[in-house]
């Protein structure tokens, strides 16, 4: 059996510190979920950053959570705070983040960050070096590690490395204001097979790796790099759907369900789930929402949106804000619609565990998912899975890749409003129980 060596920024599961040791917590996010479902052929090792600062750790701490680690076939890559500070706050998400996601005006280009990059690369590089053996098939995740497949490939020629982006890879006229797009497109070049979420991902990277590297693609994604042969394709991550759709019938989640039903009564559920990311458009659907209650005051008292926000980058002030403005929008649409008796709005901002997640998808009758741009956006697909009984209507933003997909759901633009108001009333009007999507 081949082993697939994993390499991404965060592990799939993430270390906290407890007392005097430490504790472990799955890790929220698509790609520690999609990489969950992988099938079992492969024996997995994964190498990533366990979450917390070295600096965070006694060294008796380290050495436990390695050794933990190690069990579960992990191995960990640690950076102190200020390389968190420069490479993962800094480079990766302020700067690939917001402009892979069409924020330019949010983007920051500082060179100290650009360095930690190459740094903390060059440090994942060393990992793997340490890891590796002959057969291994060397899979690197992600826009934090987009230098790593370069870098593997000149200290092991005959490697087989394999490249996957989780989110849009931009248009060129994005791609290009970056000063450091050459080193990019070249460090991604260094794998063999680079995979996106969609065919319009895939378009634009060979768009940009012929007008920045003058490298045109021969048959549809195949080309010549130097000497080697390189393939580029689309590969839309999925999910486990019977993990989500068993789940549902298990006595955990019916517990949750039905605490969760007394809580509701027969008030219909919307819920809203993600990341708390200023890509997520949550503050656009909480305008909508908003909106629907002036414009349909006949639903008040009659509909609930269930917002559930997880904590994400808080060490980024963009995050920071927005969790402000979305807790005093809230605060203002409860204290503008409520009664005595409902509340518009449940907000929530925590993780919760799987089994709440899986009842919460299931409870909804409608789920509101309108990103104002996602590389796939996996929460559309488990509530979709998570719906055995086929109940239910999935709103979704067009600007989700998972749109591509899903083409049963409603789709919105994430920032038209009215289109957004006019599909929840759609939605909320579709007899329950029927269908699982819109028609
Ligand atoms: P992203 O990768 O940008 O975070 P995705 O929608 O692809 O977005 O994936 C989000 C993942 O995080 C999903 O697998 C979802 O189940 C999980 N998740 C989202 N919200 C919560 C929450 N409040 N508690 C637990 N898990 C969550
Ligand atoms: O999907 C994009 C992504 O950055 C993944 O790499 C990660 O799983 C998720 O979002 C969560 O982000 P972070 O690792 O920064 O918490």
């Amino acid at each position: 059996m081949s082993r697939l060596l994993i390499v991404s920024n965060r592990l799939s599961v993430s270390v906290a510190k407890r007392g005097e040791g430490v504790v472990f917590r799955p890790s929220a996010g698509g790609l520690a979920t999609g990489l969950a479902s992988l099938s079992k052929l492969y024996e997995r090792i994964w190498i990533g950053w366990p979450g917390i600062s070295s600096e965070k750790l006694s060294t008796a701490a380290r050495d436990q959570a390695c050794r933990k680690l190690a069990e579960r076939n992990c191995y960990p890559v640690f950076f102190s705070d200020k390389q968190i500070d420069d490479y993962y706050d800094g480079f990766c998400n302020k700067t690939i983040w917001p402009l892979f996601h069409y924020f330019p005006l949010r983007t920051m280009y500082e060179d100290r960050h650009w360095n930690a990059y190459k740094k903390a690369n060059e440090a994942f590089c060393e990992a793997v070096l340490k890891t590796a053996q002959a057969d291994d098939l060397i899979w690197i995740h992600d826009y934090q590690l987009m230098l790593l497949p370069q870098l593997i490939l000149q200290k092991l020629p005959t490697a087989q490395i394999g490249f996957f982006l989780h989110i849009p890879f931009p248009s060129f006229e994005l791609f290009r204001l970056l000063p450091w797009r050459n080193e990019l497109i070249n460090g991604i070049l260094g794998a063999d097979l680079i995979g996106f979420h969609t065919y319009d991902y895939v378009r634009h990277f060979l768009s940009s790796i012929c007008r920045i590297a003058g490298i045109e693609h021969h048959t549809l994604g195949r080309l010549t790099v130097g000497n080697r042969l390189v393939k580029v394709d689309a590969f839309p991550m999925g999910i486990d759907y019977q993990k989500y759709s068993q789940a549902v019938q298990k006595p955990e989640a019916q517990k949750e369900l039905s605490a969760l039903r007394d809580q509701v009564g027969d008030r219909k559920i919307i819920i809203s789930i993600d990341r708390l990311d200023y890509s997520k458009g949550i503050i656009q659907r909480l305008e909508a929402f908003d909106l629907f209650l002036s414009q349909n005051p006949q639903y008040k008292g009659k509909v609930t949106l269930i917002l559930l926000a997880v904590p994400s980058r808080t060490n980024v002030e963009d995050y920071r804000v927005l969790r402000r403005q979305l807790e005093s929008l809230v605060g203002r649409v409860n204290g503008e619609h409520g009664l005595l008796g409902w509340v518009p709005v449940w907000y929530f901002y925590r993780e919760v565990p799987f089994e709440r997640l899986v009842a919460l998808y299931n409870l909804a009758d409608v789920a509101l998912i309108t990103p104002l741009r996602d590389g796939m956006n996996l929460i559309s697909k488990e509530f979709v899975a998570a719906k055995a009984d086929g109940r239910g209507v999935l709103i979704l933003s067009e600007m989700a890749g998972a749109a591509s997909e899903l083409g049963e759901a409603i789709t919105v633009n994430a920032h038209n409003k009215g289109e957004i108001v006019k599909a929840i009333k759609e939605a909320l009007q579709k007899p329950s129980r029927v269908s699982l999507f819109a028609n």
